[in-house]
């Protein structure tokens, strides 16, 4: 399903080169949920960045179904993420100027021709799902962080992604919430085979996982 060969990310700063990645090799299965743990600045976002199409690889390649992400062309690969990809970043990111159901319906309306009413009946079960159905007319800025947060997962659920690629994406939310998103990963990771990559500093979720990634300065550690 997804398969790294050398990943390694070097990013040039004033102070000189920052070797973040340091050449991964990793395979992830279809299906599986791969936990990705490390310290701080260890390069696990870096490393999920370019597993997602997001930040070029200094060498090396990544390959989701088959397809060598960066080698296709930029517009191929904005279709393959908006097609296959579904993403949580560490720092949630809702267009300001867009209702919640707006932010969550807009990738299936970038996408493949949905028609709009169906993208935004699929929004509303959404979020209907994550409990926050009675904010689809509110701002961003008008609902809390926890919100927020359920809002961005709703919205890289819309498409039916083969891949979930998620940065601590529980982390400023209670226990129980937390543990409401998980079963709902679950249940898509069981009903539909989705692949989850999550970064997670919390070692409870990542027993749940198939498969625990450590990364340590930059490089796999056992
Ligand atoms: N855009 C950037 N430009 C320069 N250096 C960067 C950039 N992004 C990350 N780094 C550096 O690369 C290293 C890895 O950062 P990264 O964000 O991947 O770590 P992380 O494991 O996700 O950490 P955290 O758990 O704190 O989120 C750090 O030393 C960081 O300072
Ligand atoms: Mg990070």
């Amino acid at each position: 399903m997804l398969a790294c060969a050398d990943v390694a990310k070097t990013y040039a700063t004033e102070r000189g080169p920052v070797e973040a990645v340091k050449g991964v090799d990793l395979t992830i299965d279809r299906g599986n949920f791969a936990a990705i743990i490390g310290r701080s600045g260890s390069g696990k976002s870096s490393l999920l960045a370019m597993v997602g199409g997001l930040s070029r690889p200094s060498r090396g390649s990544v390959s989701i179904d088959n397809t060598d992400i960066w080698r296709l062309s930029d517009n191929q690969l904005a279709q393959f993420r908006n097609r296959h990809m579904g993403f949580v970043f560490q720092f949630a990111s809702l267009l300001p100027t867009l209702r919640i159901i707006d932010n969550v319906a807009l990738p299936a309306l970038l996408g493949r021709a949905r028609v709009p009413a169906d993208a935004y009946e699929a929004a509303t079960q959404l979020l209907n799902q994550f409990g926050i159905g009675g904010y689809a007319d509110a701002f961003p800025a008008e609902i809390s962080a926890g919100e927020q947060r359920r809002a961005v997962i709703a919205r890289a659920l819309i498409n039916n992604p083969v891949i979930l690629l998620a940065d601590e994406p529980t982390s400023d939310l209670d226990e129980e919430t937390e543990r409401e998103i998980m079963d709902h990963f679950h249940a898509i990771n069981r009903s539909r085979g989705m692949t989850l990559v999550m970064v997670t500093h919390n070692l409870s979720l990542a027993e749940q996982a198939d498969q625990v990634v450590h990364i340590a300065e930059g490089r796999l550690a056992a």
